[in-house]
């Protein structure tokens, strides 16, 4: 065995070979699917505050508007010395709504996958909230951890964007468990959720005049070919956004504007004309349905609020005992 063989083997798996064996496994179902956590490279996430812009895009804009509101009522109730804990913080955009409210926190601990996202957010942070810790921790929500200093103060959960609605019900409530271990006891989490409404609002959301959502979309597939050497013709598939009424959810997918073979790790997977990869779910669960996955989960609802069209909900979960 050659010396670099040797190190190739020794070497404990990083972010790429999860990301390629993600990819190989997801091409080789029969309904192919890439995790949509892929999405946000640099030029994702950027992409992702684009969305957020977009005048279709009603989630982010209908969400802050809540958070405006409620913010000092969640900051009233939040104990000095408290950690607040953002799952999956982007920008953390949203976050200064809280942040701007909630006084002597020990500190703001953010947490996501796309290392870029989280560095523009500090920096932000750094001058709009002199003094206050932030910890940035590039990891999936999953298995993040948080500083071994931070471990007696009182944990404040963040979870807003409705991603909890990017999985699937019996995942997300694994996640919601999750989180409440991670956070202790008498722990709260400011979660934020999209609920159902007519697909004539959701379809042109996740499918957009000015094609920012297609760029995201196929942006999975450009960083495909980047960091795994794959050779996706990316103008050889388009973007839909589909409503699966049996499962109230948008589907994103990809679809074959061909027949053709793509080569990723190796391996081939052919297309047929028409055949779709499945890139994302958005779940817009009816509130009675997502009130019981949190209340499997170990939460119960504290308190909640809306905009006064309901397109949106900001609910603050408490462990249950
Ligand atoms: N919270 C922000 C961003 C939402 S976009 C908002 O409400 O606007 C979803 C964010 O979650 C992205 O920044 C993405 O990088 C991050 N993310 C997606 N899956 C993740 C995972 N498994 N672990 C950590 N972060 C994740
Ligand atoms: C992050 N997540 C909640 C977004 C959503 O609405 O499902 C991601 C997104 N996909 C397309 N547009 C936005």
């Amino acid at each position: 065995m050659k010396p670099d063989d040797l190190h190739d083997r020794a070497r404990a798996p990083g972010p790429s070979d999860e990301f390629l064996h993600d990819v190989v496994e997801g091409l080789s179902r029969a309904q192919k699917t890439l995790p949509c956590r892929y999405f946000y490279d640099a030029r994702g996430s950027e992409l992702f505050e684009e969305i957020t812009a977009l005048p279709e895009y009603y989630p982010t804009r209908v969400e802050a508007a809540i958070l405006r509101d409620c913010a000092p009522q969640i900051a009233a109730r939040t104990a000095p010395g408290s950690v607040l804990v953002e799952f999956g913080s982007g920008s953390s955009t949203k976050t200064e709504l809280l942040l701007s409210q909630m006084r002597d926190l020990a500190a703001y601990v953010a947490i996501d996958v796309s290392s870029s996202a989280l560095e523009d957010a500090r920096k932000r942070l750094r001058d709009r909230c002199p003094g206050l810790r932030v910890d940035t921790v590039v990891g999936d929500f999953w298995s993040a951890q948080i500083a071994p200093d931070l471990a007696n103060a009182p944990r404040v959960g963040f979870f807003p964007g409705s991603t909890i609605g990017n999985l699937e019900p019996a995942d997300a409530q694994a996640l919601l468990q999750r989180f409440a271990s991670m956070l202790g006891e008498r722990a709260r989490l400011i979660i934020g959720v999209d609920v159902m409404k007519p697909a004539s609002i959701l379809i042109p959301a996740y499918d957009d005049a000015q094609g920012v959502t297609a760029a995201f979309n196929l942006n999975l597939l450009t960083r495909g070919n980047r960091e795994l050497g794959a050779d996706f013709d990316v103008g050889a598939f388009r973007h839909v956004a589909i409503w699966n009424e049996a499962k109230t959810r948008i589907e994103m997918r990809l679809v074959s504007l061909r027949e053709q073979i793509v080569h990723v790790g190796g391996r081939a997977f052919p297309f047929a004309v028409g055949e779709t990869i499945h890139t994302e779910n958005s779940h817009k669960w009816p509130a009675e349905i997502f009130d019981r996955i949190v209340e499997r989960a170990g939460w119960r609802v504290a308190a909640q609020w809306t905009d006064p069209d309901q397109l949106f909900r900001v609910l603050e979960l408490r462990a249950l005992a």
